[in-house]
C-alpha cells in the first residue's frame, strides 16, 4: 500500500500522506492541501469526504456489512438488548454483569423530566409533528442541568450521557399522550428500557397494562438496527454542533431536526404513507415504479437507495425477516406488508433500481412492524431518534475523547458578484 499520494499541480508536485484504516480503508489526507497549494476540494453531499477517523461503526455498502465495535448487526439484533447496544456504542466495548446492571439502574433513575417541563406540552398544538416537539424539548433539557454542560469535563459528560438516553425515550413518550390528549403515564422502573417506554405509551391510569414480551422483543431488535451508522446526516450533524463545544442536549437536538427530514429518518414515514397511498389505488405497484423512473416526477421510491449501501441493506434484511413473525404473532394480517414485499419484487427486477443499484434500506418495512405495535405514523422518525440516539452520543463523545477538537468549518468556492459598489435606494430601479 502506498504512503503518500503524489499531487501535480501547476507544476509542482505535493506528497499527500495515505491512511490505510482496521477494514483496509483507503484515504488520502488533505488536512495540509489549502496551506501547501492553496486549492480546496470540492465534494457536494461529502461523498468522497472522511470527516473524522472512528473507532465506533463499520459498514462495508458493496458487501452489505454493518458492525458496531466489530460485532457484526446479525449477531445484535439476534442476541443483545437496546441498553446494552448502547454500552457497546458509548463505551466501546460489551459491559460485563455489575456494568449492565448499574447501567441498567442509572438510566432507570434518570427516566423522570423536570415537572415543569410537562407545562411546555400544553404550548404545541394537538396537530404538531412530535418531531419538533422532541427536537425543542431535548434543547430544553440544557436549562435544566446547568452546572453539567462542558463537553470537555468527562466527569459532567458521565453524568448527562445516561439523563439524554432515559429522558428522551420519557419525552417522546409523553408527546404522544398529549397529542392524543389522555394523561401522561410517568415511567415505571421495575420495567426494562424498552417495556417502560410502551407501558408510557399505552398504559392508561383507568386499566391495567400488560407488557407484551413479544412487542417488547421486537422494539429491542428495532432500536439495535437503528443505534448507529457512523457518518450519516444526523450524527455528521451532531458532530459539526458538536465541534463548537455546544452542550450534548443542543447538539443532540440538532441531530433530531437533521434526522427528520424525508431522505433520512423522515423515510419511515414517507414509506408508510407511498404504501397508504398505493393501497388506496388499488395496490398498483407498476404505477409507483413507472413514476419513480419518470426523471419529470419528482417522486422518488421512499425506503429506497442509499448513499453508502450499493447491495441490501443488513437492517432491512433483519426487518423484512421478522415483519411475517411478528405480524402473525400478533394475528395481523396487514396489507401494507403485502404492497411492500410486492413492490420490493418490481423494483428489484426493474433494470433501473438493479442498473443503480437501489435495494430497500433500513425504512422500507419499519413501519410496519411500528403499525403493528399500535405506535402512530408520524412517531416513527421520533422511534429512529430514539434508536440512533446511542450512536449520536457515541460520535459526540469520541470526538471529544479523541482531543485536539477542530471547529468543523467547510470551506466553499465563491461564484457570486467580484466587488460592487452599494447604490443608495434613490438610484436602483
Ligand atoms: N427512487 C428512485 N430513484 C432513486 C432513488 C429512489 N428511492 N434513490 C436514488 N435514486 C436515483 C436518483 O434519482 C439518481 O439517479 P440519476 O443518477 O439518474 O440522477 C441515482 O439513483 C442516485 O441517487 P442520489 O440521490 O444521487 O443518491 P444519494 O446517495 O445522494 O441519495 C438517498 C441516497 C437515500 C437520499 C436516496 O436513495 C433517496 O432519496 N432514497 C429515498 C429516501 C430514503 O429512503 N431515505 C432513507 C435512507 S436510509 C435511512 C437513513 O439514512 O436515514
Amino acid at each position: 500500500m502506498p504512503k503518500h499520494a503524489e499531487l501535480h499541480l501547476e507544476g509542482k508536485s505535493y506528497s499527500l500522506p495515505v491512511l490505510i484504516g482496521s477494514e483496509n480503508e483507503k484515504a488520502i489526507d488533505i488536512s495540509q492541501l489549502r496551506a501547501e497549494t492553496g486549492y480546496i476540494t470540492l465534494d457536494h453531499g461529502y461523498g468522497n469526504t472522511g470527516s473524522c477517523t472512528s473507532k465506533i461503526t463499520y459498514i462495508d455498502g458493496e458487501k452489505g456489512i454493518l458492525r458496531y465495535r466489530g460485532i457484526p448487526i446479525e449477531q445484535l439484533a439476534e442476541q443483545s438488548n437496546f441498553v446494552e447496544t448502547s454500552y457497546l456504542l458509548i463505551y466501546g466495548t460489551l459491559p460485563n454483569k455489575l456494568e449492565l446492571e448499574n447501567f441498567s439502574h442509572t438510566l432507570s433513575h434518570h427516566s423522570l423530566i423536570h415537572e415543569d417541563m410537562l407545562r411546555f406540552y400544553d404550548g404545541y398544538p394537538s396537530t404538531a409533528h412530535p418531531m419538533a416537539i422532541l427536537a425543542s424539548m431535548v434543547c430544553s433539557l440544557s436549562a435544566y442541568y446547568p452546572d453539567s454542560l462542558n463537553p470537555t469535563d468527562p466527569a459532567q459528560v458521565d453524568q448527562l450521557i445516561p439523563r439524554a438516553l432515559s429522558k428522551l425515550r420519557t419525552i417522546a413518550a409523553y408527546s404522544y399522550k398529549k397529542s392524543i390528549g389522555q394523561p401522561v403515564i410517568y415511567p415505571n422502573n421495575s420495567l426494562g428500557f424498552c417495556a417502560n417506554f410502551l407501558s408510557m405509551m399505552f398504559a392508561v391510569p383507568s386499566e391495567k397494562y400488560e407488557i407484551d414480551e413479544d412487542i417488547v422483543g421486537a422494539l429491542e431488535m428495532l432500536l439495535i438496527l437503528h443505534a448507529d451508522h457512523e457518518q450519516n446526516c444526523s450524527t455528521s450533524t451532531v458532530r459539526l454542533v458538536g465541534s463548537s463545544l455546544a452542550n450534548l442536549f443542543a447538539s443532540i437536538s440538532a441531530g433530531i431536526s437533521a434526522l427528520w427530514g424525508p431522505l433520512h429518518g423522515g423515510a419511515n414515514q414517507a414509506v408508510m404513507e407511498m404504501l397508504r397511498q398505493i393501497h388506496s389505488n388499488g395496490g398498483d405497484v407498476a404505477a409507483a415504479i413507472k413514476a419513480a423512473k419518470d426523471k419529470e416526477n419528482p417522486f422518488r421510491l421512499m425506503g429506497f437507495g442509499h448513499r453508502i449501501y450499493k447491495n441490501y441493506d443488513p437492517r432491512a434484511k433483519i426487518i423484512k425477516k421478522h415483519c411475517d413473525k411478528i405480524l402473525s404473532k400478533l394475528k395481523i394480517k396487514d396489507p401494507l406488508l403485502d404492497i411492500a414485499k410486492r413492490l420490493e419484487e418490481a423494483a428489484l427486477e426493474d433494470s433501473y433500481f438493479v442498473e443503480k443499484k437501489l435495494y430497500p434500506n433500513v425504512d422500507f418495512y419499519s413501519g410496519v412492524i411500528y403499525q403493528a405495535m399500535g405506535i402512530p405514523m408520524n412517531m416513527y422518525t421520533v422511534m429512529f431518534a430514539l434508536g440512533r440516539l446511542p450512536g449520536w452520543i457515541a460520535h459526540w463523545k469520541e470526538m471529544h475523547d479523541q482531543g485536539g477538537n477542530k471547529i468543523g468549518r467547510p470551506r466553499q468556492v465563491y461564484e457570486g458578484e467580484v466587488l460592487t459598489n452599494y447604490r443608495p435606494l434613490a438610484e436602483r430601479k
